[in-house]
């Protein structure tokens, strides 16, 4: 296994993602935990992740030094600024800060670099104000870039090595063979890992957790992750679980007759539904702020299966499909210090008066592994490969305040594009393709007549995981189909435009 110390990046289960993609085992620490805990499970390798802070303050994380002087040790940004400060470099705050794509020059053999091209043709993802000055004795430059003088360095003879850039994420070109040489060549790890593994084990930590008699209720929404989390939990307790559709009067046209159909009567899981819309949007009512949605349909939520964990006799567990973008974006999933992009609704845990004990176990999953976990479960292709949907709904995809009324505009808009694109034959090449109901009404005319009505934006982005996105490159005719047909088949929107925004900056939803 592979030890990652986690200094608090957005992105460190990223790591831990590479190395499972390319066949091998690692655990994330938190950098304050307790090292001699992991220690004693013999890691053959150490990595030390990227994090918000500054080595150059004091009071911000290092390594724990029981670290060093055992196994090789790779570190990430941050992890690679506090490496070689604690071995006796020097680090700075310059002007010399890297944020997004930069190109990486290889100038000497590395291990690290072993099956990648040498050279400068090497784009890698930088996101540093920091950057190492002067490196410790033993180390030696492997590559630079026009920023980090240091972007990648080597001790052979201690097998310590430290990168400036994030090979974790997808925009670094080999990324994941960095990480694999680290595992493969400098660790000498050997691959056991695959999502078969990785299935009878979380069956085994179902039952280990619920037990011979616990009853669990699982929130269902229809999408991916709750229908993956909902089969994995059958299969481990069968009969003892009863799934809870909550329709919070806020999802797609149709949805909720296909997740009934589904599950209901071809998986044949116990599926309790609850319309809750009324509920729902009575609490929305007047509320335009995006935080304060996404809060009062988490507490709604937790409200309704409260209400319907009491009728079901025994429940004492309450599934959810929570997945690790979910949980990073809001809080520290290893108690790592990272800071809150969005409080995604199904995060965050329960009010203790619910009594629920929560079984979460896709929370170190990202969306593909996900897929492939459904697929090894054996869930139809098309359930599976379907775009992710947000736990808050249509209400997020509304900015400003809600009403029955935008829902139902923007519903039918929404079912067209998607129409649109499933037509194009072009939904599995898109991560998440949604139309927006925008909050302001532009004057068009129609028929000689002047209308004033609602503009409708649309999204569509490719990515492999929903930390980081692109937008999808529709042709000028497509988006001007699509365009014509929202005009003139949903009353209430007059105008159309297209979403040009990456993620980061932008998020893929619109709040
Ligand atoms: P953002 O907008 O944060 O979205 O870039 C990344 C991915 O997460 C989905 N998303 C959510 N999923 N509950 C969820 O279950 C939420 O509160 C939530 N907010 C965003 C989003 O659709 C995208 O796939």
């Amino acid at each position: 296994m592979i030890l990652i110390i986690d200094f608090g990046s957005q992105v460190t289960q990223l790591i831990a993602r590479r190395l499972r993609e390319a066949g091998f085992y690692s655990e994330i620490m938190p950098s304050t935990s307790d090292v001699n805990k992991y220690l004693v499970k013999n890691p053959k390798g150490i990595i030390l992740s990227g994090g918000p802070n500054s080595v150059t303050q004091i009071d911000t994380p290092r390594a724990p030094y029981e670290i060093w002087n055992s196994v090789p040790v790779l570190g990430i940004c941050y992890g690679q600024q506090t490496l070689c400060e604690q071995l006796g470099g020097k680090v700075e705050t310059g002007i010399n800060r890297e944020f997004g794509r930069a190109k990486l020059d290889v100038i000497a053999d590395c291990p690290l670099f072993y099956n990648l091209p040498k050279g400068t043709d090497f784009d890698v993802w930088m996101s540093h104000g920091d950057h190492v000055s002067e490196l410790p004795d033993g180390f030696k430059v492997v590559a630079c870039s026009a920023g980090a003088p240091f972007a990648a360095i080597a001790d052979h003879k201690r097998r310590y090595y430290g990168v400036q850039f994030h090979p974790e994420v997808a925009q670094t070109n080999g990324g994941t063979q960095i990480l694999k040489n680290f595992a493969e060549l400098i660790c000498n790890c050997e691959k056991g890992w695959s999502m078969v593994t990785y299935k009878y084990q979380a069956i085994q930590k179902i039952k280990e957790q619920v037990g011979k008699s616990g009853q669990v209720i699982c929130g269902l929404s229809g999408g991916v992750d709750s229908s993956v989390t909902a089969v994995l939990l059958h299969e481990a307790i069968g009969e003892r679980l009863t799934c809870v559709f909550v329709d919070h009067g806020l999802l797609r046209k149709g949805e909720a007759e296909e997740v009934i159909k589904l599950f209901g009567n071809h998986l044949n899981i116990k599926l309790i539904h609850k319309d809750a819309s009324n509920f729902f949007l009575s609490k929305l009512k007047g509320i335009s702020n995006p935080e304060q949605k996404r809060k009062i349909i988490g507490a709604s939520f937790i409200d309704v299966f409260t209400e319907e964990a009491h009728k079901i006799e025994g429940a004492e567990y309450l599934a959810q499909g929570t997945l690790y973008p979910d949980v990073i974006e809001s809080i520290s999933i290893s108690g790592g210090k990272h800071v809150t992009i969005k409080s995604h609704h199904n995060v965050g845990g329960l009010p203790e008066h619910m009594r629920l004990k929560l079984v979460e176990p896709l929370r170190m999953l990202f969306k593909d592994e996900v897929r492939l976990l459904g697929k090894e479960l054996g869930l139809p292709e098309v359930l599976v490969n379907r775009h992710p949907f947000p736990g808050p709904g249509l209400a997020i995809r509304i900015p400003g305040s809600i009403s029955s009324e935008k829902i139902n505009i923007l519903r039918d808009a929404d079912a067209i594009y998607l129409e649109e694109i499933r037509k194009a034959g072009l939904y599995d090449e898109i991560w998440q393709a949604f139309a927006v109901l925008l909050p302001v009404k532009t004057v068009g005319v129609m028929g000689d007549q002047r209308t004033y009505e609602y503009v409708c934006g649309l999204r569509a982005v490719t990515s492999t995981d929903g930390m980081t996105a692109d937008i999808f490159p529709f042709t000028t005719e497509f988006l001007a189909h699509v365009s014509t047909r929202i005009v003139n088949e949903v009353s209430g929107i007059n105008r159309v435009v297209y979403d040009y925004t990456s993620k980061p900056p932008g998020t893929i939803e619109w709040e």
